[in-house]
C-alpha cells in the first residue's frame, strides 16, 4: 500500500468534508459541561414504555418478518398510513407511489444530491442553513449559492436576483433546499404568505424544491398551525420534494423519515437507496407504523411542544438577563434553536474556546450555516438538552465569558442584571 492514502482516494472523497457542527456535538459530551451545542432532541421525550411494549408485541406477532430485509421503498402499511397523516397536514392526494421511507431525512437529502446534482450544478441555500445539507451537496461538489433571510424566512427579492445573477453566469440551477418551520439553526419559520410566492417562482423558474421540515409539529403556545403549512401543500405540478421525520415526534434512533415526490423521482431515489443500505430497518420501521396506528404521536406531540417551549422561555429569559444589549437574537416560537448575533467583526471561535476552557459551556458556531462564508459574528443555542435551571446557569456564564470578548461595548453588570 502506498504511503499517501490520497493516492487511493477519488475525486469525490479528497474533497468531502466532516460535518462541522456534529463535530462541535461531541462538546455536549464533555463531563459536567453545560451543553448548548448538541441539537439532538433531547431524549426525555422519547416515549420508551409504549415503544418498547410495541416492539415486544411485533417481535411477538410477526417474528422473523420484523427482523428480515424489507422493500428498499419501505414498509408497506408505514406508506400507506403517512398519506392520510400528510392529509392532516394539508398535503392532500398523495399516494404510496409518492413516498419512500429513509433512514431519517439525513438520508433523503443525501439522495437528492445523489440523483439531482452533478459537479457545478447550483443549489440555492437559505443564509443561514441546515449543515448537514450543506455538507452533502458540497461533496457532491455542486455550487452552493446563499439567498438572504430575515425574521420572516426567504427573502424573495433576493431570491430573484440570485436566480438572475446565477443564470447570467451561465449556471444550472437545480435544487432549492429550505427548511420553512422554526429552521435550523436560526429557529426562523417562512411567513405564510411567502409560501405560495416561493412556490410560484420556483416553478416558473424550474427549479425543484427540497422542503425538509423536521420541526413544523413542533410549535409553542400562540402558533396557528395552519400558518406552518408545508408548501407542498401548494404544489399542484409535483416542483416540491417534502421531507419529513420521526425522529424529533418519536426517537432520532429509529431513523425513520419519509420523502414524499413525483413517483419517477422516488423510482430514482429507491435505486440509489439500494446500492447503499439495501433497506431501513424492518423491525424500527413497524414501530414506527405502530405509532402511528395507535395514534401514539398525536398523543405525544402536545407533550413535546410544552417541553420545549419552558426552555425556550427559559433561555430567552436568561438571554434578557444576562447578555449585553449589542448582541441580538431572535425569539423562535417553535423547534429546538435560538441563533444570536454579535457586532460586525466580533468572531464566536475566539468565545468558543474561552466558553469552554473557562467556563464549561458550549455552544456552536455560526459561521459553517452559511453557505457564503458569513457569520462569522453568530452562534447557533440550542435549548433542547439542559434543565432549566442549567440553562439560567448556562447563559450567565456564557454573558460572563462574552463580556470578556467585548469589552468595548460591555456595559457594567448592573446595567445587566437591571434590564
Ligand atoms: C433541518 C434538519 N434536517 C434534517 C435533519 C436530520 O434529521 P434525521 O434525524 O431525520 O436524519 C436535522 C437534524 O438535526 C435537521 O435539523
Amino acid at each position: 500500500m502506498s504511503t499517501d492514502l490520497q493516492y487511493y482516494f477519488s475525486k469525490d472523497a479528497r474533497v468531502m468534508r466532516e460535518n462541522a457542527i456534529r463535530a462541535m456535538s461531541k462538546f455536549a459530551l464533555k463531563q459536567g459541561i453545560i451543553a448548548f451545542s448538541g441539537g439532538m432532541p433531547n431524549p426525555e421525550t422519547f416515549p420508551i414504555t409504549e415503544i418498547s411494549q410495541f416492539a415486544q408485541e411485533i417481535l411477538r406477532d410477526e417474528g422473523a418478518n420484523a427482523l428480515q430485509y424489507g422493500l428498499t421503498v419501505g414498509h408497506t402499511k408505514l406508506i400507506e398510513a403517512l398519506c392520510p397523516f400528510m392529509e392532516r397536514r394539508q398535503v392532500k392526494g398523495v399516494r404510496p407511489e409518492n413516498i419512500i421511507i429513509t433512514n431519517g431525512s439525513a438520508q433523503g437529502i443525501d439522495l437528492m444530491g445523489r440523483i439531482f446534482l452533478d459537479p457545478g450544478d447550483v443549489v440555492l441555500f437559505e443564509l443561514p442553513s441546515y449543515v448537514g445539507a450543506i455538507v452533502s451537496y458540497t461533496n457532491y461538489r455542486a455550487n452552493l449559492v446563499g439567498v438572504k433571510h430575515d425574521e420572516g424566512g426567504i427573502v424573495l427579492e433576493d431570491l430573484e436576483e440570485k436566480i438572475l445573477q446565477v443564470r447570467q453566469a451561465g449556471q444550472r440551477i437545480k435544487l432549492m433546499y429550505s427548511i420553512p418551520n422554526f429552521q435550523n439553526p436560526s429557529g426562523v419559520t417562512l411567513r405564510w404568505e411567502r409560501r405560495p410566492r416561493l412556490l410560484e417562482i420556483l416553478q416558473r423558474e424550474n427549479i425543484l424544491l427540497v422542503e425538509d421540515d423536521p420541526y413544523g409539529e413542533i410549535y409553542f403556545t400562540g402558533v396557528d398551525p395552519a400558518s406552518l403549512v408545508p408548501i407542498k401543500s401548494f404544489d399542484t405540478e409535483q416542483n416540491v420534494i417534502y421531507l419529513g421525520t420521526f425522529s424529533k415526534l418519536l426517537a432520532a434512533g429509529l431513523r425513520g423519515a419519509w420523502t414524499i415526490a413525483h413517483p419517477e423521482i422516488i423510482h430514482k431515489m429507491e435505486f440509489a437507496k439500494q446500492v447503499g443500505d439495501i433497506c431501513g430497518s424492518s423491525l424500527d420501521q413497524r414501530i414506527i407504523y405502530r405509532c402511528l396506528r395507535d395514534n401514539l404521536i398525536d398523543r405525544h406531540v402536545p407533550v413535546i411542544r410544552s417541553f420545549y417551549e419552558s426552555r425556550c422561555q427559559a433561555m430567552l429569559a436568561a438571554l434578557e438577563k444576562y447578555f449585553p444589549r449589542e448582541v441580538k437574537w431572535n425569539r423562535p416560537h417553535g423547534g429546538l434553536f435560538v441563533l444570536v448575533t454579535f457586532p460586525e467583526g466580533f468572531d464566536t471561535l475566539a468565545l468558543l474556546t474561552t466558553a469552554m476552557d473557562e467556563y464549561n459551556v458550549s455552544f456552536v458556531i455560526g459561521q459553517p450555516f452559511f453557505v457564503d462564508g458569513s457569520g462569522t459574528n453568530t452562534m447557533r443555542l440550542a435549548f433542547s438538552k439542559e434543565t432549566e435551571s442549567n440553562i439560567e446557569e448556562g447563559i450567565r456564564r456564557l454573558g460572563e465569558a462574552i463580556r470578556k470578548h467585548l469589552p468595548a461595548i460591555d456595559p457594567s453588570p448592573q446595567e445587566v442584571i437591571a434590564r
